[in-house]
C-alpha cells in the first residue's frame, strides 16, 4: 500500500520561507523564475512574490500517469521561455522524485545560455538523481500537495484528504 505524506498549507508556507531565507542568505536573487508546470506553479508564485521577482516563465512537462506510475521519460509538452540569456535563473518545482523532470528542465534551460541556473523544490526524495540547490525536506513517501489532492482523489477515492466527500459529490455530477 502507498504511504502518503499530506502537508498542510502551514507546512508549505514554512517550507517556502525556509527556502527563500536560504536564497537571501546566499545573496541569490534570480532575474527570472522558471515554473515547472503544473505542480511547480504555486511554489513558484510563492517564492517569486517573497523575493519580489515578477519575471516568471513556464515549462509544461509531465512524467507521472498516476500514483507511483510513470512514463518511460518525462514528456515535454511546451516551453514558454524567452529572454533569459545571461540571466540568473531559478527553476522551481514542487518535488524531485527520480530527479528526471529537473534534469530534463535543466537541460532545456541551459540551451538558452543563462549566466547561472539554480534549482528549488519544496521536497526531495532520498533516491533522487538530482538534488536541488534549495529544498525544505527529504521525504520518502508519496506526497499529496494541497494543489494536487483532487487529481489524487480522482485516481484513488480512498485517499485520506480533507473535504473529499464534497469533491466526490462534485465528481459524480461531472461524470454524469
Ligand atoms: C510531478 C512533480 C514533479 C515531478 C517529479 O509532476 O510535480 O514535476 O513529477 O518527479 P521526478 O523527479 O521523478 O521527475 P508530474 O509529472 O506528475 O506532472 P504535474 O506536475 O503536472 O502533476
Ligand atoms: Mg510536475
Amino acid at each position: 500500500m502507498v504511504e502518503y505524506f499530506i502537508p498542510k498549507w502551514e507546512e508549505i508556507e514554512e517550507g517556502i520561507l525556509y527556502i527563500v531565507e536560504k536564497m537571501v542568505n546566499d545573496n541569490f536573487i534570480p532575474d527570472a523564475i522558471i515554473a515547472v508546470l503544473t505542480g511547480g506553479v504555486i511554489p513558484a508564485k510563492l517564492i517569486a512574490d517573497a523575493l519580489g521577482v515578477r519575471n516568471i516563465k513556464y515549462i509544461d512537462i509531465k512524467f507521472y500517469k498516476g500514483i507511483e506510475s510513470r512514463e518511460r521519460k518525462p514528456v515535454i509538452k511546451a516551453v514558454y521561455v524567452d529572454n533569459i540569456e545571461n540571466k540568473k535563473v531559478l527553476i522551481i518545482d514542487d518535488v524531485a522524485d527520480t530527479g528526471e523532470t529537473l534534469d530534463a528542465v535543466s537541460n532545456i534551460i541551459t540551451m538558452y545560455n543563462p549566466s547561472l541556473v539554480r534549482l528549488a523544490t519544496v521536497y526531495v526524495k532520498p533516491w533522487s538523481r538530482k538534488y536541488p540547490d534549495y529544498y525544505y525536506k527529504i521525504l520518502d513517501k508519496w506526497i499529496i500537495f494541497p494543489w494536487d489532492k483532487w487529481e489524487v482523489v480522482r485516481e484513488n477515492s480512498q485517499a485520506p484528504v480533507d473535504k473529499k466527500e464534497k469533491y466526490l459529490e462534485i465528481l459524480s455530477k461531472l461524470k454524469r
